[in-house]
């Protein structure tokens, strides 16, 4: 048995405008490094954690991979130990689905070093165990169904997990822009309606519907006219600066649909070149250079491998 692997596990954009908590994909970069060893003491020890910045915790009960595999461990009566180190290749608190990328790598590898006893709908279970460090009891499984499967993922039911890959147009390309500012994911989520109108909720399951169908139908005029949330980003958009107006510079710059990724900061669009994704992107930089927010533009396919053994 191999006895040490470094695994990459993508970051991931939730929500996809309309689909909250339920839609997602994963994109090929930026995303997190993650180096596993095997050893004979039980239990978990992370021994060093780069590009953080001192945020996040090294004691592994207090942290997103720790508790994943300390959960996948435990389900798995190991009587063995591991050691991990996390290289941290993404910014914390950006929407991209930092906490889920550490998460997922870790689970990843461990059943990588174990001749992958583990199926994937188990993995997204163990690495939700994760996601309950940033956002409490019952986390949501998009960013982490996403980064493990690749591509777009529709979670139809969290609980019982109920996951459904989607296929999608090929040529698909994602912009986002970070910006320098920071969102809490407990925070954009405490912040939201907890009751809406049925013909709000109308409009929006039509516009998911529309979307799932014009993904799969790779039909990019239903993409663009679905691509539309009325229900959280109109209450989130608030804690981003200038997004009304990156938006409009997305889309009128030839995106299909523009919105926030995850919990945010971070703005997404879609676009179906990747000429046009780095022109969206130029332009949505622009936005911010006013209001004198740094920021960083990434622009990627659609990840269809989710994560993958680098060494
Ligand atoms: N679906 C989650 C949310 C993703 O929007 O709160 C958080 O990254």
């Amino acid at each position: 048995m191999k006895k040490e692997i470094k695994v990459f596990a993508p970051a991931t954009v939730a929500n996809v405008s309309c689909g909250f908590d339920i839609l997602g994909f994963a994109i090929d970069a930026p995303g997190d490094e993650l180096t596993l060893r095997i050893t004979d003491k039980p239990g978990v020890v992370i021994t060093k954690i780069t590009g953080d910045e001192g945020k996040l915790p090294i004691e592994a009960e207090k942290n997103t991979a720790g508790v994943s595999l300390l959960a996948m461990m435990k389900e798995l009566n190991a009587g063995f130990g591991v050691e991990m180190q996390l290289d941290k290749k993404m910014p914390l608190g950006s929407g991209l689905g930092s906490s889920a990328a550490s998460a997922v790598a870790s689970v990843f590898a461990l059943n990588c070093l174990i001749d992958k006893p583990v199926n994937k709908l188990d993995l997204v279970k163990f690495a939700r165990e994760g996601e309950k460090i940033s956002c409490g009891e019952n986390p949501h499984a998009d960013n982490i169904a996403a980064c493990i499967y690749g591509g777009f993922v529709l979670v139809r039911s969290n609980y019982p997990l109920d996951i459904i890959p989607l296929s999608a147009p090929d040529d698909l390309y994602c912009t986002i822009l970070h910006p320098d500012v920071v969102v809490k994911t407990e925070h954009s989520r405490n912040i939201l309606r907890k009751q809406l109108l049925l013909s709000t909720a109308v409009t929006q399951w039509g516009n998911i519907a529309g979307l799932v169908a014009g993904l799969l139908k790779s039909d990019y005029d239903l993409i663009s006219r679905s691509m539309h949330d009325v229900i959280v980003e109109p209450v989130r958009s608030v804690l981003i600066p200038g997004f009304d107006a990156i938006k409009e510079a997305a889309l009128s710059n030839g995106a299909l649909g523009s919105s926030i990724s995850g919990s945010g900061p971070s703005v997404f669009a879609l676009s179906n070149s990747k000429e046009k994704a780095e022109k969206i992107g130029a332009a949505m930089q622009k936005v911010l250079a006013p209001l004198e927010v740094g920021s960083e533009v990434y622009i990627s396919k659609i990840n269809s491998n989710g994560p993958i053994i680098i060494g």
